[in-house]
């Protein structure tokens, strides 16, 4: 027989937007930004109310099917624990369209509620495995839950090994985000189920740069280390304008730029020069625009800081 939640626990869940995929380290690296979307679990007797409000709230699922609930629900189960309700409010202010991890931070907040619901009984290592099972890869919920700079492995025993670094304060991001979105799904689908052993050392070369140059500080090798072989050749025709957006961002003084996840969204670094970040994110959204394709441009701190969890038992 499961047991019950503790009726009346009330769980708060701020998760960060992540990028995946950042430059060179296709489905290995993800980095937290600081832009949050909030989850507000109440667990009640019964019944499921989700409210959400914020960026494209109209958009995102108000009923069973929302991913945060599902994740919670998924993991409360495995934990030996009955759902009775849920009163569920999401203020989102990550974008929708893809490539900032949206879906990531609804399974890491439907993770993290159920732990906490729970008592706490899942490791850190235990949480990155459950929202990784439940995302299908580990490069935007890994950095979602631990913040900064994490390299992520799937091991041959099916473990989930990160690594979390720091990212020096003197680094932003400009995002570039269209007004589409694009299916990860769909973006995998197009992905070549082999590669050739110069593309693959193509990409180790760059993503072993990238980490050393945000380790080392030494910004110059960022633009080389956002080069990719791996994925973006094979995405680009989903992304109008993907490779003009990238090099316009280098042009107007971004040290290197490359799809945000599986995009659409363009993710440039700019490091020394932070007053142009507003120049870069214009010339990016009119790259896009020459092909065809409206976007807006945020600039974006990278964060030190992952998911944070509050509890309260309210009284009714
Ligand atoms: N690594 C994943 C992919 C990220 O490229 O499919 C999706 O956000």
């Amino acid at each position: 027989m499961d047991k019950p939640v503790v009726p009346n626990c009330r769980v708060v869940v701020e998760v960060p937007a992540t990028v995946a995929n950042l430059g060179a380290g296709f489905d290995v690296l993800g980095m937290a930004l600081e832009l949050r979307n909030t989850y507000d679990f109440r667990f009640v007797d019964s019944g499921v109310s989700i409210v959400i409000s914020g960026e494209g709230a109209a958009s995102l699922p108000h009923d069973e099917t929302h991913l945060g609930y599902q994740a919670c629900l998924h993991t409360l189960r495995k934990l030996g624990y009955e759902l009775g309700g849920v009163e569920l409010r999401q203020k989102n202010r990550v974008p929708l369209a893809g490539g900032l991890g949206n879906s990531a931070t609804a399974v890491v907040a439907g993770v993290l509620a159920a732990n906490a619901a729970a008592g706490y009984p899942l490791s850190p290592r235990e949480l990155l495995a459950e929202a990784t099972a439940i995302e299908g890869h580990p490069d935007n919920v890994a950095p979602a839950l631990q913040g900064g700079l994490v390299i992520c492995v799937n091991r041959e025993d099916g473990e989930v090994q990160s690594l979390r670094l720091d990212v020096p304060s003197t680094l932003m991001t400009v995002v570039a985000v269209p007004d589409f979105c694009v299916d990860t799904a769909q973006a995998r689908r197009v992905l070549p189920r082999y590669v050739s052993l110069s593309d693959a050392v193509y990409n180790v070369g760059r993503a072993s740069l990238l980490v050393g140059a945000i380790c080392s500080g030494e910004f110059e090798h960022l633009e080389e280390s956002m080069q990719d072989r791996l994925h973006q050749p094979y995405r680009r025709h989903l992304i109008p304008g993907l490779y003009e957006v990238c090099s316009a961002a280098r042009q107007a003084g971004a040290a290197g730029a490359s799809l945000a996840g599986a995009g659409p969204t363009v993710v440039a670094l700019v490091t020394e020069e932070i007053h142009k970040a507003e120049m870069i994110g214009q010339a990016m959204t009119q790259a896009f625009l020459e092909a065809g394709v409206s976007a807006r441009y945020l600039v974006l701190a990278p964060t030190a800081t992952g998911a944070t969890v509050e509890t309260a038992v309210v009284s009714v």
